[in-house]
C-alpha cells in the first residue's frame, strides 16, 4: 500500500485495523535497521530508537537538536525487559510498576552496563517505562528492542500529542511517523527516580504524586519545584532547559482565583492596548472576562486531567493563530495540576505571582 508522504516522511495510518499490521511492520523494520520513527504513546508522541544501538540514538539528538546532556526514556514491554537494563528491581520499583505499568510512569534505576552511555547522557541510572498505548506495546514487541525515545518535537517546543503535531516540526527529518491518532494523557510520563534511599519525584505527569505516595505509603521527595532557579547538577538533566515553548512569549498568573482573574484581565487589557494580538490559555470558569482575540479554554479548573490533555495542542495552536503574547492561568498544585502548572512554568518567560 502506497503511504502517504510530507517531506518524504511516510505517514503509517494504524488508525483501522486493517492497516495496522503493515504500519506496524514497517515501524518495527526502521527500528531493527538503527533508524528512527515517531510513534505514539498514552501521553504524547515519542521519537523512537533501539535503545542499545549508540548509532541509532545519536540521531535522535541530532534530529531533535536535544541537550547531549538530556538522558532518555527507555520504552519496554514489561518487567523481563526492564531486567535485562538495570542492575536490580528493588521492592518499591516491583510495586509501582505492579500498579502503574502499562502507564504513564517512569523509573530510574542503576543501569547494566549494555546501556551505551549516550542513551543516558553518560549517567550510571537510566530511565525506564510501559507505556499503555496498545501501538506503542506492540511496536517495541514486533522490534523486540528496548526503544529509547523522548517526546517527538524539535527540543524545547511543545510536546507533540497527534502525528501532525511531529510532522509540524519533524517532517523531512524522520522516515515516518505511525499515526495512532491522539494521546490520551497530554502531558509526559511521571519520572521518579528509585536510585537512592529516598524515592523522588524528578518530572510530575501523568501518575499524581498523591498516588504514587498511597501506594508506596510513604513520602516521596518532590525535586520538580526546584524549576529554572537551580543551579549546578539539577537531579533531572531535562529540568534545566526551556520547554514546551510557543513561539510567542507566555506569561503565566499564579495565585489565588481572585488575584489571577485580576492580572490575567489587566494582563490582557494593557497588551491590547499596545496593539498586540493577545492569546488567552484560560479556565472555562473565567473565559467570559476577557476581549482578546484568541481565547483558548482548558477546561475546568477543577478538571485539570482535561487541561493536560489540551495544553500542548493549544500552545501549537497560539503559534497557528499567530498571537504575539500568550497569558495563561495558573492551576492548583495538586493532583494533575501539579503537571500542567510544571510545564506552564517552563513554557513561561515570566511568572506572575501573588505576595504569600
Ligand atoms: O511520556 C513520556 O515520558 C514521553 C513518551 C514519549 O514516553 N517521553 C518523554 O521523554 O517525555 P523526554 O526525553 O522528553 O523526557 C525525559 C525526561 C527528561 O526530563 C530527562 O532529563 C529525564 O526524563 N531522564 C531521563 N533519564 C534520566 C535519568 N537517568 N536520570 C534522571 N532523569 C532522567
Ligand atoms: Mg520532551
Amino acid at each position: 500500500m502506497p503511504w502517504e508522504t510530507v517531506n518524504g516522511t511516510m505517514i503509517l495510518k494504524a488508525l483501522n485495523p486493517h492497516q495496522q499490521e503493515e504500519a506496524l511492520q514497517l515501524a518495527a523494520g526502521i527500528l531493527k535497521k538503527g533508524k528512527i520513527v515517531a510513534f505514539p504513546t498514552e501521553t504524547v508522541y515519542g521519537l523512537g530508537a533501539d535503545a542499545l544501538n549508540p548509532e541509532a540514538v545519536s540521531q535522535i539528538y541530532d534530529i531533535k537538536m536535544r541537550p547531549a546532556d538530556n538522558p532518555l526514556i527507555v520504552h519496554v514491554t514489561g518487567l523481563d525487559q526492564l531486567a535485562e537494563l538495570v542492575l536490580e528491581i528493588p521492592s518499591e520499583a516491583s510495586i509501582l510498576a505492579g500498579y502503574f505499568w502499562p502507564g504513564p510512569l517512569t523509573i530510574v534505576l542503576p543501569k547494566k552496563e549494555l546501556v551505551p552511555d549516550i542513551t543516558t547522557a553518560g549517567l550510571s541510572s537510566v530511565a525506564v517505562r510501559v507505556p499503555s498505548h496498545p501501538l506503542a506495546l506492540k511496536l517495541i514487541g514486533a522490534a523486540g528492542l528496548p526503544v529509547a525515545a523522548p517526546s517527538a518535537n524539535l527540543s524545547g517546543r511543545p510536546s507533540p500529542t497527534t502525528a501532525e503535531h511531529v510532522l509540524e516540526d519533524l517532517a523531512g527529518r524522520i522516515e515516518a511517523v505511525l499515526d495512532g491518532g491522539p494521546s490520551s494523557v497530554g502531558v509526559e510520563s511521571t519520572v521518579i527516580s528509585l536510585v537512592s534511599k529516598l524515592p523522588a519525584l524528578l518530572r510530575p505527569g501523568g501518575v499524581t504524586l498523591e498516588m504514587l505516595e498511597n501506594v508506596l505509603g510513604k513520602k516521596i521527595l518532590d525535586l520538580t519545584n526546584s524549576g529554572k532557579e537551580i543551579r549546578g547538577i539539577p537531579p533531572a538533566p531535562g529540568m534545566k532547559y526551556r520547554h514546551y515553548a510557543p513561539k510567542a512569549p507566555l506569561y503565566l498568573v499564579e495565585g489565588d482565583e481572585a488575584f489571577q482573574r485580576q492580572q490575567l484581565v489587566s494582563l490582557s487589557e494593557g497588551l491590547i492596548m499596545q496593539g498586540r494580538k493577545v492569546g488567552m490559555l484560560v479556565c472555562e470558569e473565567s473565559k467570559e472576562l476577557f476581549s482578546a482575540q484568541v481565547v483558548k479554554v482548558m477546561g475546568s479548573r477543577r478538571e485539570p486531567q482535561v487541561a493536560a490533555e489540551r495544553l500542548f495542542s493549544a500552545l501549537r495552536e497560539m503559534d497557528k493563530l499567530e498571537v504575539d503574547a500568550i497569558v495563561a492561568e495558573g492551576f492548583d498544585e495538586k493532583g494533575m495540576g501539579r503537571a500542567v502548572i510544571n510545564r506552564l512554568r517552563k513554557a513561561a518567560v515570566q511568572v506572575i505571582k501573588q505576595e504569600p
